[in-house]
């Protein structure tokens, strides 16, 4: 850590989660997935990590949450990895939408029909079918390898309620799936690749887990904690990119004039960013804005970055 940062954030970290958890009013939990409306409204916690593994913990790290749609970060890094930029690319667009995250509106409205790019749901769907394995299982296991890789936590695993909740009222994806399978998007068995994507977006996670893999991503590619590169610089690169054109949905310009940060978010309130070449970052605040990120988290990460001049830009 920076020693000025440090100090900073040693005696400054609790009293900006106490404000920005207070935020909490302006969201509302994510209720469209049943099983996640039972996550605390007003939880906020933050984990830190540096190169060297020092940490900075505040607010309720304790708190154990899906990743959602912060998955679909590594399921393109995997996909990418496993078929290369040409084919991903011949599937998925490279362009924010202005739409919401499970909006269909402009697959049929735009050629050439594929999703525009890989965070909206119709994107991360065919990414998923794209994921190397000859089984949903042998398909789950490599992202889920991949994911305990990245936290060095082996004991990741998905959440079966949230996942069953999903599976259980997730129409609209299936109904985007069904149409990227009448389009040639998708290999494979549409319910396989929604059970795939189910799964993955219920892979249970904690802050420092967010932080751990965000380091990896703030190193391009290496762990500076086990000194080994785990993934190729270029595919780094063209996630963290993603992240910063359309992380955060339809807010990803005003989070990168506010913030300057590549993040991801999930609708079960977590978002995982990063300061380039310096730290990861995990952060979980249930409470969501009518874009689907967390009010307090991004509260917080506005707050951080403000004060300690993070902006990449
Ligand atoms: O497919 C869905 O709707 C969820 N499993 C993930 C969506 C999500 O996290 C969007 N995030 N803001």
């Amino acid at each position: 850590m920076y020693s000025y940062e440090w100090e900073q954030l040693q005696t400054k970290l609790p009293q900006w989660v106490e404000a920005s958890r207070k935020q909490h009013v302006h969201g509302q939990v994510a209720a469209y997935i049943p099983e996640l409306s039972k996550a605390p409204k007003d939880a906020l916690g933050i984990t830190m990590m540096d190169g060297r593994g020092n940490t900075v913990i505040s607010g309720d790290c304790g708190c154990v949450f899906t990743l959602q749609s912060i998955s679909k970060v590594f399921t393109l890094i995997l996909a990418l990895m496993d078929n290369g930029e040409n084919l991903v690319f011949s599937k998925v667009g490279m362009e924010p939408t202005g739409d919401r995250f499970n909006s269909m509106l402009k697959l049929e409205l735009v050629e050439p029909g594929i999703p525009f790019n890989p965070f909206i749901n119709a994107g991360a769907i065919a990414v998923s079918s794209l994921i190397a394995g000859n089984s949903i299982e042998e398909r789950y296991a490599r992202i889920l390898q991949f994911l305990r890789l990245l936290a060095h936590n082996d004991r990741m695993d998905f959440d079966q309620d949230v996942y069953e909740s999903e599976s259980a009222t997730g129409h609209l994806n299936r109904s985007l799936a069904y149409f990227l399978m009448e389009k040639g998007i998708l290999r494979g068995k549409v319910e396989d690749v929604l059970e795939v994507y189910f799964r993955h977006c219920a892979v249970n996670a904690t802050c420092a887990d967010l932080a751990r893999m965000a380091l990896v991503l703030a190193y391009n590619g290496y762990d500076p904690i086990r000194n080994t590169q785990l993934i190729p610089r270029r595919y780094v690169q063209i996630a963290k990119t993603f992240m910063t054109t359309c992380g955060m949905y339809d807010a990803s310009g005003h989070f990168a004039i506010q913030v300057g940060l590549p993040a991801k978010s999930g609708v079960s309130g977590g978002i995982l960013t990063m300061v380039p070449g310096r730290y990861g970052i995990g952060v979980v605040g249930p409470a969501l804005n009518r874009m689907g990120n967390s009010t307090t988290g991004v509260h917080l990460l506005e707050t951080l970055s403000r004060e300690l001049d993070w902006s990449m830009f």
